[in-house]
């Protein structure tokens, strides 16, 4: 029998997960959905042959009822996660609740408390821990391969029209309304360092950060304040007009345009640019999370680590990492091979990605991530999930750590 889930925020990463009920139906059934947006949760209602009685318009109306499938899959908003997390764990759903836990830490450990009182499985869409080619550097620095590692270097390239879409204009543009750019892209990358220093716990942690281009003080002479009316708008790299317009007129209205408009239409997609957030200016809107951030940490027996999250690259989120061990050292180029340079020998072994069909992004991680998290509940263990309660409330905690560090300008020792 397949595992039942109900969608909580029926939005981009709800649909996503959603899709593996489509490639592995013996796994997992989508058997209701909670979504304000009709146009969103009638289309998950079809597709998934959702009853009447099972589709809601908030994740509150939930709460009328007994337990109605054995997992909650909760997608809403940084600042909504919280809510939903503690009250639909008390009713007894296993929870996949979707990264940023929560944007205060104390309600991160509320979080992992409800879910540890209520004896349901608890995970977190740490999705690159499910990433196989990050899964085997952990497994060859566990393997004692390169020896005792000494220091992690890891880089997050946002990518200049991804920064521009998401931390510009939309959902993650402004710390009040949703959370600081650390911890809304790179809590992964903390966690995943984390994750590969092993038993190694961090001591101490810094931070240092700053937002200089999209910023009234560079709006160019003569901008407009909406690019399709903009009359400079051809000399600027982050236009709407190329990142939203450019692609649904080659028919492509996949994400980022997904985010702008629900339907699939280029006038519904032009009146959003011209009336929404969408459409403005770089440097006049009301942005104001870090566009380029270092974090840089100590671990228990003096080795390091840096974090560098950078918005100006052509990368998209393919990230760059170096691990230097006593014995060799580890690079990883996220679509590439791990590659293993042994001191010894002076050779290079590449280990390559395994392919195959699945669903959603992150290079095939979103994938592992619901193989994994289904079979676990099915198999009601706790410890096959990877970024289960403890370790992520622990890697979330360097992410808070790092921006204190951050804000007060000082070291932050982690014993504070
Ligand atoms: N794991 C990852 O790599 C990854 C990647 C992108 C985003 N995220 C995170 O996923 C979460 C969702 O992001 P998204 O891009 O899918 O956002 P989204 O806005 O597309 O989806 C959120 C959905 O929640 C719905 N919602 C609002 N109030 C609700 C309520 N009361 N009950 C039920 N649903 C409600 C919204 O209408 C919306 O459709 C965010 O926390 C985001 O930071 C994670």
């Amino acid at each position: 029998m397949a595992t039942t889930a109900i969608i909580v925020g029926a939005g981009n990463r709800g649909s996503t997960y959603a899709e593996f009920a489509t490639f592995a139906p013996d796994k997992l059934k989508i058997v209701g959905v909670a979504e304000p947006i009709e146009l969103l949760r009638n289309r998950m209602v079809k597709k998934y042959s959702i009853k009447k009685d099972m589709a809601w318009d908030t994740w509150e109306k939930m709460l009328d009822h007994e337990r109605l499938a054995e997992l909650a899959i909760i997608t809403t908003q940084d600042r909504m996660h919280k809510e939903p997390a503690v009250k639909l764990a008390a009713k007894g759903y296993h929870i996949l609740l979707e990264k940023p836990m929560a944007v205060m830490y104390e309600d991160c450990c509320e979080i992992v408390q409800a879910a540890k009182r209520n004896g349901v499985m608890f995970g977190v869409c740490h999705v690159l821990r499910y990433y196989p080619q990050y899964i085997r550097i952990r497994e060859l620095i566990e393997s004692g391969e390169i020896g005792e590692v000494h220091n992690i270097q890891h880089t997050e390239p946002v990518g200049f029209w991804h920064y521009a879409h998401s931390y510009v204009r939309g959902n993650w543009r402004k710390e009040s309304k949703s959370s600081s750019s650390l911890l809304a892209k790179c809590c992964h990358d903390l966690d995943l360092i984390n994750y590969w220093m092993g038993n190694k716990k961090c001591t101490n942690i810094s931070s240092f950060g700053s937002l200089m281009h999209f910023t009234a003080a560079n709006k160019p002479a003569n901008a407009g304040l909406n690019c399709l009316s903009c009359p400079i708008e051809d000399t600027c790299a982050y236009s709407a007009k190329k990142i939203y317009l450019g692609r649904a007129k080659e028919g492509n209205f996949d994400w980022p345009v997904s985010v702008v408009t629900k339907t699939a239409d280029i006038e519904d997609l032009t009146d959003a640019l011209r009336n929404g957030q969408y459409g403005r200016c770089v440097y006049d809107c009301d942005n104001d999370v870090m566009s380029n951030q270092v974090v840089s940490m100590q671990f228990i027996g003096g080795a390091t680590a840096t974090l560098t999250m950078v918005a100006f690259t052509e990368r998209i989120c393919s990230r760059q990492t170096v691990i230097s061990g006593s014995k060799g050292e580890i690079t990883c180029d996220y679509y590439g091979p791990v590659k293993v340079y042994d001191f010894l020998s002076r050779k290079t072994t590449e280990y390559h990605a395994e392919s195959g069909e699945r669903i959603g992004g992150h290079n095939g991680a979103d994938h592992h991530l619901m193989v994994t998290f289904i079979d676990a509940v099915r198999a009601k263990d706790q410890s096959r999930i990877l970024a289960g309660p403890d370790e992520t409330l622990y890697s979330h905690r360097l992410v808070f750590e790092a921006e204190k560090a951050r804000l007060e300008n000082r070291v932050v020792s982690m014993e504070e």
